[in-house]
């Protein structure tokens, strides 16, 4: 049986702009294409989640404003839940400027948390019977650090298992970690919440052996163009990179825990999600966008047999 996925995070609305490359500080480049769509981690999550045919529930916070609208159209359309999705009638929605590099796929983002920055005691209470429900809940670091604290400390003493993708990267107390059960950094996040350098399979390894003795159970650690390494106390693994035509890699970390977040919740261990998560954010980064670049299952079901069947 599906386990329900709780992701308590952000929306934000994604201003993109592509561009023949990054501009140097100081400098304005032309660009060839605007859009402007939903993003923000915890909704990339939940869509990512939700179209591989999980039962997720997103909690975040969006103002009365016209970018609040981009979040509850976009999920009508999905059919998505929208029933935790809170008004703040003082702070704007967010958003997120990134620019993307044509060629390289490679891009660079300012966020501005707004609303779902501003997440309140009272809105925490207000989902407390739901995180203490979950079957699993799924955290990233875009939303304030109060409201965030709250929700883990619900969900571990409810006994509701908690994924951790550390994104954007940020130091955390070791009070924190000590309460998750998966931890999803990238490079640079695993570097700043374990001081190891990750570089190599070794490096990702030590960093992961640090997460451990910290009292996080399993590491995932995604490292671009080398693949992904996951570890538990028992065994570990590097599993590479697929190769696909990336046109834009903005939200590939997002596909990829959203993807692996749903064989979780279907009962699948450690290595089996993490082919979920490779196979979800390889997908993703060949169209353009965040949230409408999520593949859907059956997508993600024919390249995982293609490729791991
Ligand atoms: O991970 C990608 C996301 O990060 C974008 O959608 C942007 O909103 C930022 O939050």
């Amino acid at each position: 049986m599906k386990k329900k996925i709780v992701v308590f995070g952000s929306f934000v609305v994604d201003l993109t702009a592509r561009s023949p490359r990054l501009p140097m500080p100081g400098e304005t480049v032309l660009g060839s294409a605007f859009s402007m769509g939903p993003g923000g981690k915890g909704s990339n999550q939940a869509v990512a989640a939700h179209r591989a045919g999980a039962d997720v529930t997103l909690v975040t916070k969006v103002g009365q404003d016209v970018f609040g609208a981009v979040a509850t159209d976009f999920y009508e359309r999905e059919r998505m839940d929208t029933r935790y999705v809170l008004k703040d009638a003082h702070h704007e929605t967010g958003c997120a400027l990134i620019t993307v590099d044509e060629h390289s796929a490679q891009n660079e983002i300012v966020v501005i948390s707004g609303a779902c920055g501003c997440l309140t005691e009272g809105d925490v209470e207000k989902c407390r019977a739901l995180i203490e429900g979950a079957g699993l809940l799924l955290v990233q670091l875009e939303v304030n650090f109060d409201a965030l604290f709250r929700v883990i400390k619900i969900a571990h003493e409810a006994g509701v298992p908690i994924v951790l993708n550390p994104a954007p990267a940020k130091e955390l107390p070791d009070e924190i970690l000590r309460m998750i059960d998966v931890v999803t950094p990238n490079e640079t996040e695993a570097q700043l919440l374990t001081g190891v350098e990750v570089k190599t399979e070794a490096d990702a390894r030590r960093a992961a052996e640090v997460f451990l003795s910290k009292g996080v159970k399993q590491v995932v650690i995604t490292l671009g163009s080398m693949g992904a390494f996951a570890m538990d106390r028992e065994r570990s693994e590097l599993l590479p990179r697929l190769e696909v035509e990336a046109v834009d890699t903005t939200g590939a970390g997002d596909a990829f825990n959203g993807g692996f977040v749903t064989a979780l919740s279907e009962g699948a261990d450690l290595f089996t999600a993490l082919r979920w998560g490779n196979v979800t954010g390889a997908l993703s980064v060949t169209r353009l966008g965040t949230a409408p670049a999520m593949p859907r299952r059956a997508e993600i079901e024919t390249l995982y047999q293609k490729v791991y069947g």
